[in-house]
């Protein structure tokens, strides 16, 4: 069969790389793809947000599955226009994409549903939110409801910092339409833990746990980012908690996604909490998750297209993934000065070296090929994922190859897995 993954980033060459070897693929295609995942598929150059053109690709191409990497483009319902030009895809529809496109839907659907998160207000009038803002305290959390590229949650210190949040939210527009409506939310604290599940409509099947590490430098501080690294099979949660989530999370999404109309069929990622009190879900994602892709499916031993073709089937109960043994460990190799300003087309040098290491694989983000040569285009550029028999292992040949990368003003965080190693021990 002939795929076609759409994205450009570390999630998307992975999911490449998976499927290309999945048995049942023949030909993949990634629309627009990066400077790395040439060596896996055919690169297109369609932005992912062009649901014309994708649709028309797809269509002219005889494609036989679309896989869609980012957010963005199922909220603008490329999964609908592709189902109405009956081209099989894998990835939820604009309105089940809702729980992570609205984070006002999102919420009260997880109020709807018992299903455990941090208490909040939403509010659609700056004056309404600033009066009961007012009647809170610090810390607490301001958030976008809509889409903001991760950057649309503010962790606010002092009633100060939340004051200026919520103005430069709802009066500054600094998120744009995005900021239409507010969420206040309580601030929780504990560990934080990847969980992404397959779903067909009715069945989730939770993948292995990911831990990933947001902040930009080491011992999670600095400003939040994409995500600087991630590791697998996190050890955070025993057998009768992931159970606890798979009953209390995701099933009751499923259900009353499809009691509503709008059957979820694709990836739920849940950004969970442990807190004192117990798991609360922080955010639902409708996508799989970067880096969470590049520790992840490196450790899925199931071909990747027999799981998503399962749940395009609703079969979903018929299939028990199989996991290799052992760990991963993907560092994010980013451009300096990401999350803020960064310089872009610098030359990258030593990728042949690195590639060659046992164990490691080098997913492309923000990077474009020239001649042969990859030059950096983003802010998170590349992504060292090594898997190893132990997490230890695994992290000391992420970092040997990293080692062996650079180009000016690199910036990676040193850290990465270093919590798996404590919770080990
Ligand atoms: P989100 O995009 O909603 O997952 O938020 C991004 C990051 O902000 C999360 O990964 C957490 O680190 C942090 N965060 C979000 N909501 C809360 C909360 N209620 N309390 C504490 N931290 C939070
Ligand atoms: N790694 C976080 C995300 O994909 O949203």
């Amino acid at each position: 069969m002939r795929v076609l993954v759409v994205g450009s980033g570390g999630r998307e060459h992975t999911l490449a790389w998976a499927l290309q070897r999945s048995p049942e693929v023949d030909a993949v295609y990634v629309a627009p793809g990066n400077g790395g995942t040439h060596a896996v598929a055919q690169n297109v150059a369609i932005p992912a947000e062009d649901v014309r053109a994708l649709t028309e690709f797809a269509t002219h191409n005889a494609i036989d599955l679309v896989v869609v990497g980012p957010e963005a483009p199922l909220a603008l319902g490329l999964v609908d226009v592709l189902q109405r030009a009956k081209v099989p895809v894998f990835g939820p529809t604009a309105a089940a994409a809702r729980l992570e496109s609205s984070k006002a839907f999102s919420k009260a659907f997880m109020v709807e549903n018992n299903i455990p998160t941090a208490a909040y207000r939403s509010f659609t009038d700056y004056p309404s939110a600033s009066a009961y803002l007012a009647g809170q305290h610090a810390p607490i959390v301001i958030k976008a409801s809509g889409l903001a590229a991760g950057k649309g949650v503010i962790i606010c210190q002092t009633m100060a910092e939340a004051e200026a949040a919520l103005r430069s939210v709802m009066v500054e527009r600094d998120f744009g339409a995005a900021g239409d409506e507010v969420i206040i939310e309580e601030y929780l604290t504990g560990q934080e833990v990847s969980v992404l599940a397959f779903c067909d409509g009715k069945t989730a099947s939770p993948m292995i746990l990911a831990q990933d590490h947001k902040a930009a430098y080491d011992g999670d501080k600095g400003p939040n980012t994409g995500g600087m690294g991630c590791y697998a099979p996190a050890a955070v949660m025993d057998t009768a908690q992931q159970q606890a989530v798979l009953e209390q999370v995701l099933q009751p999404v499923l259900r009353g996604m499809a009691a509503q109309g709008t059957p979820y069929v694709g990836i739920l990622y849940a950004g969970l909490m442990l807190t004192p009190h117990g798991f609360k879900v922080l955010e639902f994602n409708c996508r799989f998750g970067d880096p969470e892709t590049q520790v992840i499916l490196p450790l899925l031993e199931t071909s990747l297209a027999e799981v998503m073709l399962v749940c395009l089937n609703g079969t979903l109960d018929t299939l028990t993934l199989r996991w290799r043994p052992g760990a991963a460990v993907c560092v994010v190799l980013a451009a300096g000065g990401y999350p803020g300003h960064y310089r872009k087309h610098d030359l990258i040098s030593g990728l042949d070296f690195a590639a060659a290491q046992p164990g490691v694989l080098l997913f492309h983000a923000g990077t474009t090929r020239e001649d042969g040569a990859i030059y950096t285009a983003g802010g998170r550029v590349l992504g060292v994922t090594a898997t190893a028999p132990d997490l230890h292992t695994a992290i000391h040949s992420a970092y040997a190859a990293a080692g062996m990368i650079s180009w000016p003003d690199m910036h990676y965080r040193r850290d990465i897995g270093a919590k798996g190693l404590r919770g080990e021990a």
